[in-house]
């Protein structure tokens, strides 16, 4: 039997992404755009299902970004197309019409953004724009927040709003962005993935603190210490909107509203809390969910404290951890997750977990550089003999947040 293909998922270089966009632009309208803006998606290395919890995450941008050639219009009207889409799928949207339940599809994210700016008080106008994109599209790595965080920097841009100049703006920007996905795409998420698009530095993972929004830049140069984060898109659905991330955010803040603390950051004393949540109908499923969310945040901690002290080889163990508890005691992996980590570590990963919100999607291994290959062709394989569609590898860099091409 031959071995199965391995499949590399490359990123553009942001010139080759930004002329493909802008060359769409003027096939599509006949015109050239005002410019062309770029934001990445995100890798998460550790604190899962944390940000909706005040807790801490580190997530860092990936060089795969989605391209947004946008022109302003002096009316309402939002007239939208998509590379990935066929030529005849243009949308077009009054923008003084958007509100929750108005837009579906991958339009809500953009149009969000738009109603979201105009929510905050800044005077957003409508526009033409066209969306090309190299994130992997349901792989768990933000192609929502990735394109969420591409409209907001070219609408700040088009109307002089200033915001994507400063950190503090960038942060006005996601929390625009994030309202927009909860309440105009309506998914519930929590806040990382827009943090991290904007907000990440090239050579950084972003230390974010969801209780305060305060950030700290962790230099991640893991390839000077001989390694690699192997991104593995393990091809199988997910999708955040459905209940699952619903429910387990709602338990959490039942969890703390029964603690009486404001989320389950407060809890400074687990095993007391844990106690205290043992009367409650439910007791052990909740206990887990709280035991998850309280170990992750302090597991962060534990990466920050070795990547700070460049012991990098040792956070392969600290991400295995975090897989058991996500898949023990949060229950958001499936087989496909599971298989993912199991076989990259029996060939060789120091270790990995799933990232994202679960149930499918994407997982992460740690590994030598020179393990990299050999650790994609035996988890591509033990999918192949498992009966599954073939999975897909990035190696993550580090890279730019959003911005101007
Ligand atoms: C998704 C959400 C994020 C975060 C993660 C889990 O990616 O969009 O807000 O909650 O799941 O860490």
């Amino acid at each position: 039997m031959s071995a199965a293909p391995v499949e590399w998922l490359d990123s553009w270089d942001r010139p080759v992404g930004a002329a493909r966009v802008a060359a769409a632009f003027v096939a599509r309208w006949g015109t050239a755009p005002d410019g062309v803006w770029s934001a990445p998606g995100r890798v998460n290395v550790i604190g899962e299902h944390t940000d909706y919890n005040g807790g801490l995450c580190l997530p860092m941008a990936l060089p795969h970004r989605t391209y947004v050639a946008l022109r302003r219009r002096d009316d309402d009207v939002v007239r939208l197309a998509s590379a990935q889409e066929s030529a005849a799928g243009l949308i077009t949207l009054d923008l003084a019409e958007v509100g929750p339940g108005t837009v579906t599809g991958w339009a809500a994210y953009v149009a969000g953004v738009a109603w979201s700016l105009r929510e905050a008080g800044h005077p957003v106008h409508g526009f033409d724009a066209v969306v090309d994109s190299c994130v992997p599209y349901g792989a768990g790595l933000s192609s929502s927040a990735a394109l969420e965080s591409a409209v907001a920097v070219a609408l700040d841009d088009v109307h002089e709003l200033g915001l994507a100049a400063s950190d503090a703006g960038r942060a006005r920007l996601a929390e625009i962005c994030i309202r927009a996905e909860n309440e105009i795409a309506g998914a519930a998420t929590g806040g990382m993935d827009q943090s991290a698009s904007l907000r990440c530095r090239a050579g950084h993972a972003l230390l974010l603190d969801t209780r305060d929004g305060s950030t700290r830049h962790i230099p991640l140069d893991l390839a000077t210490h001989g390694l690699a984060l192997l991104v593995i898109d393990t091809r199988a659905e997910h999708q955040l909107a459905d209940g699952q991330y619903a429910s387990r955010r709602a338990v959490c803040e039942a969890a703390a509203d029964t603690l009486g603390v404001t989320t389950l950051r407060e809890v400074t004393d687990l095993d007391a809390a844990l106690a205290r949540l043992g009367a409650a109908p439910d007791a052990d499923t909740v206990a887990r969910r709280v035991r998850h969310v309280v170990t992750e945040i302090a597991r962060v901690e534990q990466v920050v404290a070795l990547l700070d002290a460049d012991a990098v080889d040792q956070l392969g163990a600290v991400l295995s951890t975090a897989h058991a508890s996500l898949r023990d005691d949060y229950e958001v992996s499936c087989p496909e997750l599971d298989l993912a980590v199991d076989a990259a570590v029996r060939a060789g990963a120091l270790g990995g977990r799933m990232v994202g919100g679960g149930f499918g999607g994407s997982a992460i291994a740690l590994v030598r550089l020179e393990d990299a290959e050999p650790v994609a062709a035996a988890v591509a394989q033990a999918f192949a003999d498992a009966g599954w569609s073939a999975p897909a590898f990035l190696v993550a860099q580090a890279a730019d947040p959003a911005g101007r091409d």
